[in-house]
């Protein structure tokens, strides 16, 4: 959510400057950014950088090698290189003995990455083969140069373009010094050296290296951005580098690199033999310039590749931070599939969210009162749409200041939470981290009693412009404060919460509004001494993982719900992200697609758009295109301005409605399959939805698809973003044997393209032939209300007349599952027969049963079937097809899932 023009004196004259859209005077271009622009300008093949090799040390856990600066003799780096388990290296180089110490971030990795063997196969004073499993690294001395090898083939060369570079701190450039980059750009140093708070020391300490992908057809990631999924070439036509620095961008603008209000720094270059990505963990602004080779008129620039390979695609992606230690995760592949596990596996995943996460939430900017409240929801259940949560924006605060409640609009706030709740439904509200300035506030006087804000560089607390007016931030890297905040959502501090009660936390980019590109100046101070600039793109995460921690110390028997807007590599762990303040156009819909499949990518599956688009109104069928889109993404929710009109559901005509009501359906139908497939992602680290080239990265034809999803491997969605659509393009992946079934009538599709009538009913959504996907088909008001109902399976049959699927069970909210207290089920049909087997040893005392079997693209003549399990014996069940012989429907299985049974066609 984002100011309220009236409200905020200070931002007027900006904003009043802009008709409509972005103000791109307010946020940096690359020229505009002085190391960016001194990076660009550095030339290619003119590494001045070079490892002594002679001075290599071999430890126990990495090989470490002065890393030397030809212009700069007496500066020494030092490269470390480490082997990580599971098809990784990383590579840190930072200064010995530097004038100040270099951030690294401190809440992005999972823990430590935990360490492989490395061994030295070869060296020499010119270079150095390492090993580690099937994977090699040869440096070469000089230039500096490293190459990822994988089985033998070359999958990347670092430094391949000279155009490595590590600005070091040091005091006044010496007249004699020849620092060519800087001597380029007259101004850069005195730039910098202004921009840095202590001018007595600090200056330029940019740094920088390129990655070249022999091979490599698309590159993808850096969420996040609005732009498609495949990342364009940034090198040609006056274009910038995707930049990564979160900020809170009013009225975003699409089809551009610009910064946007998370940043996780993960890229991956694929290929038809082989896919391998980077982390680059660093959290200072960064820029990334991409050139792939495919897009013609892009001088190749690689003059000297070691495959030979020039006329090859190929792909080059350089990275630039303002400053930080050079650190890098190399994540091997060999596939998409493989490096983006790899990265999870750093970084963490989504534990398993509450069920109710997964429904739909309702939110506006703001909900009047609390009998507004109630009004809502009363009515979204007389009109039998179904709806798990209501959210309250800053409005519900006491003049904007976070765990009070507005005495007039929110005077019995246990009251309205107990008529909520009792409905099966759970409440959402705001907590930001800026706090207003008012004396008598408690957490403003104890944050200053504690000494809890962040600093500007003279060491006062720092002061900026927000919601509540003047505001000061809470400073969460230090302890202090992390152990201050996370008992404030305690219910004697936060009061008239419940357990029922989660946290959604916005602005935390930060979001300041006469701040420096809307955010906090960069010279500010937080615990430890680090400059704001260091940090700037994880304090989102540290907000958010502190609110974690608060909620658990809370309700330590539910699962956490947080929603973030600013979000880092890491954030997954704690939160769910939306795409913010979004539009209500039909490019911000379309773009909602490739922006959450690129979080996906990042490990951040929980990725939703505001429905219906947070400014302005959309017109009906835009909302209604809206939801049924929407309800293919992991995170569901509506959400508007306060300037816009009301567009609850009910307000709108029966046939409009009733269009609403079947996109909602179809996703409550769905959750089983959305709960299992977040399971399968804690468990096994794959995202829960998914771009065709996931799945199909052989096939050259869905490398720049991204206008249809796949969630799970089971569920193809190509969402209507045009309005007045008569026809659809659609493509089906796979081989020519693969099957695919309009969820509408279980016609079947073979692979390929297909144009397909649409109406406004219509959903394009594909089960994809040999998957059984589970659902719970009985419409209700709340996933609350679901909890007992029985399954439905649909088995998609493929070529050979198979299936498999999966399904988990557990409680629905708490922690039990952590000790055994839940069901796996693993689905196979084969030889006509529909076999169900529990795959790990656990229990769960659920009431569920199976309720029905639905068979798309039957086997002919089935005249019945026949069920045998332990307590129900053997029955024999009816069956019948539907009037063109599509779909065969097995009635009444009647039996429990927590029993292994059989239904054999008959
Ligand atoms: C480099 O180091 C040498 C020896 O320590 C010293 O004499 C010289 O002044 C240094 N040069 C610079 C440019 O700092
Ligand atoms: C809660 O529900 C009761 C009974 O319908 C109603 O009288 C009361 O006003 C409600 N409270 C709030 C805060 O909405």
């Amino acid at each position: 959510m984002l100011r309220k023009l009236s409200s905020i004196v200070f931002w007027v004259f900006a904003i009043l400057t802009v008709a409509e859209g972005v103000d791109r005077s307010l946020f940096k271009t690359c020229d505009q950014s002085s190391f960016c622009r001194r990076l660009r300008k550095y030339e290619q093949n003119q590494s001045p950088y070079l490892l002594d090799l002679p001075h290599l040390e071999v430890n126990y856990q990495n090989i470490e090698v002065p890393l030397l600066n030809s212009d700069f003799p007496n500066v020494t780096l030092r490269l470390t290189l480490t082997a990580i388990v599971g098809n990784i290296f990383r590579v840190t180089i930072n200064e010995v003995n530097g004038l100040h110490p270099r951030f690294v971030p401190q809440y992005a990795l999972n823990g430590e990455p935990q360490v492989a063997k490395l061994e030295v196969l070869d060296k020499s004073a010119e270079s150095l083969t390492v090993k580690s499993g099937d994977n090699k690294v040869i440096l070469t001395a000089k230039p500096l140069k490293l190459e990822f090898f994988h089985r033998e083939s070359l999958v990347s060369a670092v430094n391949e373009n000279g155009l490595f570079a590590f600005e070091h701190y040091r005091t006044k450039p010496a007249e004699s010094e020849t620092d060519l980059q800087i001597k380029d750009d007259p101004g850069a140093w005195e730039e910098n050296f202004k921009s840095h708070h202590d001018s007595k020391s600090r200056g330029p300490s940019a740094i920088s290296t390129d990655f070249t992908f022999p091979g490599a057809q698309r590159v993808y990631g850096l969420p996040e951005h609005g732009d498609r999924l495949a990342l364009r070439t940034t090198t040609k036509g006056g274009q910038d580098p995707y930049r990564l620095y979160n900020l809170d961008v009013f009225e975003y603008e699409l089809d551009t690199t610009t910064a946007l209000y998370g940043a996780i720094p993960v890229i991956y270059a694929l290929g038809p033999k082989h896919t391998a990505g980077i982390f680059w963990h660093n959290a200072a602004e960064t820029w990334v310039d991409i050139t792939n080779s495919k897009d013609a008129n892009v001088v190749s620039s690689l003059v000297n590749l070691v495959s030979g390979s020039k006329g090859e695609p190929h792909v080059d992606v350089r990275f630039m931070s303002e400053s930080g230690v050079l650190d890098f995760f190399f994540l091997i592949g060999p596939t998409l599939k493989d490096a983006v596990k790899q990265y999870t596996s750093l970084t963490g995943v989504h534990a398993l969210p509450q069920l109710f996460t997964l429904g739909y939430h309702q939110s506006r900017w703001n909900y009047n009162d609390q009998e507004d409240v109630q009004t809502v929801v009363a009515r979204f259940d007389e009109h039998n749409l179904p709806l798990d949560n209501m959210w309250l924006d800053i409005e519900y605060t006491e003049g904007k200041k976070y765990f009070t409640w507005d005495q007039k609009k929110f005077p019995t706030p246990e009251n309205m939470i107990q008529n909520l709740t009792s409905t099966g439904r759970k409440l959402v509200v705001i907590i930001d981290p800026h706090i207003k300035r008012e004396s008598g506030y408690f957490l403003h006087e104890d944050a200053l009693k504690y000494d809890l804000y962040v600093k500007n560089k003279d060491g006062t607390v720092y002061e900026g412009w927000c919601w509540p007016g003047a505001s000061s931030y809470l400073d969460f890297y230090n302890p202090a404060t992390r152990d201050y905040y996370k008992k404030l959502y305690g219910f004697d501090t936060f009061k008239g919460t419940t357990h029922d009660v989660w946290i959604w936390n916005d602005m935390n980019e930060p979001s300041v509004f006469n701040g420096p590109e809307a955010t906090m100046p960069r010279d500010c101070l937080h615990y430890g001494g680090w400059e704001h600039r260091e940090v700037h793109n994880e304090y989102a995460l540290t907000h958010t993982m502190v609110t974690h921690e608060g909620l658990l110390l809370r309700s330590p028997h539910r699962r956490p719900f947080i929603l973030t807007r600013g979000h880092f590599a890491g954030s997954q762990r704690y939160s769910a992200v939306w795409t913010g303040d979004n539009d209500a156009k039909w490019s911000h819909l379309a773009a909602s697609i490739p922006m959450c499949l690129s979080e996906a990518l990042g490990a951040m599956s929980f990725c939703g758009a505001d429905v219906g688009g947070f400014f302005h109104n959309p017109e009906v069928e835009l909302l209604q295109r809206w939801f049924q889109a929407a309800i293919w993404l992991p995170f569901f929710r509506q959400h508007a301005h306060i300037d816009t009109r009301r567009r609850e559901s009910y307000l709108y005509t029966e046939e409009e409605i009733n269009r609403i009501r079947m996109a909602l359906r179809l996703r409550y139908a769905h959750l089983p399959l959305w709960y299992t497939l977040f399971w399968e992602q804690e468990t096994g680290g794959e995202p829960v939805i998914r771009p065709l080239v996931y799945h199909y990265p052989a096939d050259e034809n869905v490398l720049d698809i991204d206008n249809e999803l796949l969630v799970g491997h089971s569920v193809l969605a190509r969402p209507i973003v045009e309005p007045g659509e008569s026809s659809v393009e659609i493509y089906l992946p796979g081989d020519k044997k693969a099957k695919w079934y309009d969820l509408e009538d279980f016609k079947l599709y073979r692979a390929g393209s297909h144009r397909l009538p649409v109406n406004l009913d219509r959903h394009l959504v594909f089960y994809r032939g040999g998957t059984i996907v589970p659902r719970k088909d009985r419409p209700r008001r709340s996933s609350q209300a679901m909890r007992h109902d029985p399954f439905t399976l649909y088995v998609a049959l493929d070529d050979l007349n198979s299936a498999s699927g999966a399904l988990y069970v557990d409680d629905y909210e708490s922690f039990d599952y952590k000790d055994k207290k839940y069901l796996y089920l693993h689905f196979n049909f084969e030889k006509n027969v529909l076999s169900s087997k529990l795959i790990d040893k656990t229990d769960y005392a659920t009431q569920e049963w199976i309720e029905r079997i639905v068979i798309l693209g039957p086997p002919p003549g089935i005249t019945g079937a026949k069920l045998v399990s332990k307590s129900v014996g053997t029955v024999t069940l009816e069956t019948f097809y539907d009037a063109e012989g599509w779909s065969l429907t097995i009635r009444k299985p009647g039996v429990t899932i927590r029993e292994p049974f059989k239904v054999t066609l008959i």
